[in-house]
Parts: C-alpha cells; sequence; structure tokens
C-alpha cells in the first residue's frame, strides 16, 4: 500500500473519528483511505482511473475493513451525484489529493511521464473519453498548441515547441518523439520543460482544472458544518483555483499557511485545510 504525501497531516486535519463518514475524492492507491479506514472511519472511495479501483478491488489487505469502505470509478466533479448515489451524505470531510499517484506515473503504460519515452502518448486517466494527448497534438494548431503550453505549463517557450511539435506531428506516436520535438525546439535538453508540457497536455486531456472547480464547489454541500475539506496540490495552477473557491465562498482555513512537502518527482506539495 501506498504511503501518501502529508499522511498524518492529513489525518489531524480532517479530525477522523470512529464512526465519521469521509469522502476520499482521489483513492488512489488508498493510502488516505486506508489511514482513515484503520481509525474507525467510513470511507466513500473515488478515482476516474478504472485501474485504480480495481486493484483497491483486488488487493486483499482492503476487505479487512468490510462494509466501512465503499468504492466507485467516478470523476469528483460530480462527487455531489457521486455521493448521493451511494447515500453517502452529509459528510465529516473530503479530501482532495489532486495530480496522479506514483503508480500511474511508473506503471501506466499510458505515457504520463516524460522519463517512459517508450510508452504511447495517451494521458488520459478515464479511458470511457475520447481524446488522447496524442490525438491533441496530431489535430491542435500551432496557435492552439502554444496557448495551451503557456496557460497550462506556464512555459516560456510555448511557441517554440508548438511549432516543432506541428513540423515533427507526423512521427510523432510516443514520449520519446515528444521529447525529441521539444528538444530540437530548445536546441538543449530540458527536464523542467518536459515536465510543464507534459502537465499541460495531461491537464486538458483531462480536462484537470474544470473538474477541480466543480469538484470542491460540490463537495461544499455534502460536508456539515465544523467538517473539513482538505486538498493536497501540486502546481501553481490548482493552488490558484483553491485559493479562489475560499475566497468565493468566504471560508475559513484552518492552518495560516500551506503546509509543504516534498513528493518524489521534485514536486512540492502543498497542503491546504478548510473549515465548513
Ligand atoms: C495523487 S493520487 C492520490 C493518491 C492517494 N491519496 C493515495 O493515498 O494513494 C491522485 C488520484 O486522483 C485520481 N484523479 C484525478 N482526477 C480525478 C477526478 N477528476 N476524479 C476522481 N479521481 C481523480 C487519479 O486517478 C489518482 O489516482
Amino acid at each position: 500500500m501506498h504511503h501518501p504525501v502529508l499522511l498524518d497531516q492529513v489525518m489531524d486535519r480532517l479530525m477522523v473519528r470512529s464512526g465519521g463518514r469521509y469522502i476520499d475524492a482521489t483513492f488512489g492507491e488508498g493510502g488516505h483511505s486506508q489511514e482513515i479506514l484503520r481509525r474507525g472511519g467510513i470511507v466513500l472511495g473515488i478515482d476516474l482511473d478504472p485501474d485504480q479501483v480495481k486493484r483497491a478491488i483486488n488487493q486483499k489487505i482492503l476487505h479487512q475493513f468490510g462494509d466501512s469502505l465503499k468504492l466507485v470509478k467516478g470523476n469528483f466533479a460530480e462527487i455531489d451525484k457521486i455521493a448521493v448515489n451511494n447515500q453517502f451524505f452529509m459528510v465529516d470531510g473530503v479530501i482532495f489529493d489532486l495530480g496522479l499517484s506514483m503508480g500511474q506515473l511508473e506503471n501506466s503504460g499510458r505515457g504520463f511521464s516524460y522519463k517512459k519515452t517508450n510508452e504511447v502518448l495517451d494521458m488520459r486517466l478515464d479511458p470511457d473519453q475520447t481524446l488522447t494527448a496524442l490525438e491533441l497534438i496530431k489535430k491542435t494548431s500551432v496557435e492552439e498548441l502554444e496557448n495551451i503550453f503557456s496557460r497550462f505549463g506556464e512555459e516560456v517557450n510555448s511557441r517554440k515547441i508548438a511549432l516543432s511539435i506541428v513540423r515533427l506531428r507526423k512521427k510523432i506516436a510516443c514520449v520519446g518523439d515528444l521529447i525529441l520535438a521539444i528538444d530540437q525546439a530548445l536546441g538543449y535538453s530540458s527536464q523542467k520543460t518536459y515536465a510543464r508540457v507534459f502537465q499541460a497536455l495531461r491537464i486538458v486531456v483531462n480536462n484537470e482544472l474544470e473538474n477541480l472547480k466543480k469538484g470542491l464547489q460540490r463537495a461544499l454541500k455534502l460536508v456539515k458544518k465544523g467538517g473539513r475539506i482538505v486538498v493536497i496540490s501540486f502546481q501553481s495552477l490548482e493552488d490558484r483555483i483553491v485559493k479562489k473557491f475560499i475566497r468565493d465562498n468566504q471560508l475559513i482555513l484552518i492552518d495560516k499557511k500551506p503546509i509543504s512537502g516534498l513528493f518524489s518527482y521534485e514536486r512540492s506539495a502543498k497542503l491546504r485545510t478548510i473549515l465548513v
């Protein structure tokens, strides 16, 4: 079982109690859910990636919790519907641990990581969704690609990279081909640029920012007064959405400053706890 980033801090801030009800909106490899269950909580786990849900179902380790864990494949953008369909409301807390799990980066075979040069450029969390990263690259104009890399990757060399991709796109099929196109655009290799380009493509393919906006707003309706919404974000675009959500709804934060943690792939995480 995966030991998630900032596990103890998340448990403290959720104030998990025996018999309390919690939604793990990003079940992943089940690290947060398992700890909530171990402390006697009841969990509705949600994940958009069906492989995450299947693996957990096959894993004996979660069987011990019996009916205390309900697991569904779904999009947290629809957290309200999912909760109602599973008679799981009102709740004491919701946790959003955004981004991808290590397992998805390392073993999904879907081209999420720039390090996996032989993988196809798929990047869909949900295989029922139609658009893959490769289709996006093949179909999109230079201007649109430039816009995607600059808006969702905050990449300064967006134009050069978009031009190089469009010039080479007939030959692009896998992660390594995209890396080559980026290298040709820059004239050197830069892991930071790869990460930004991959992040941008993933955000668009999975509609990540819109999902987050909807997920937070809809979670608010499910949490009891005095309950908590915990969000772990990994990049500034997510951060901005979380901060705007807090401002627009005049919500109170438990910690004055976000709690930081370092995650693998050298990404830094920010934990915020919202009091409902
Ligand atoms: C960082 S991982 C979570 C790790 C988890 N906390 C653990 O302990 O293993 C993020 C998970 O959220 C899932 N995810 C991303 N977007 C989602 C969405 N819109 N709805 C539901 N799950 C989503 C991903 O598939 C991934 O499994």
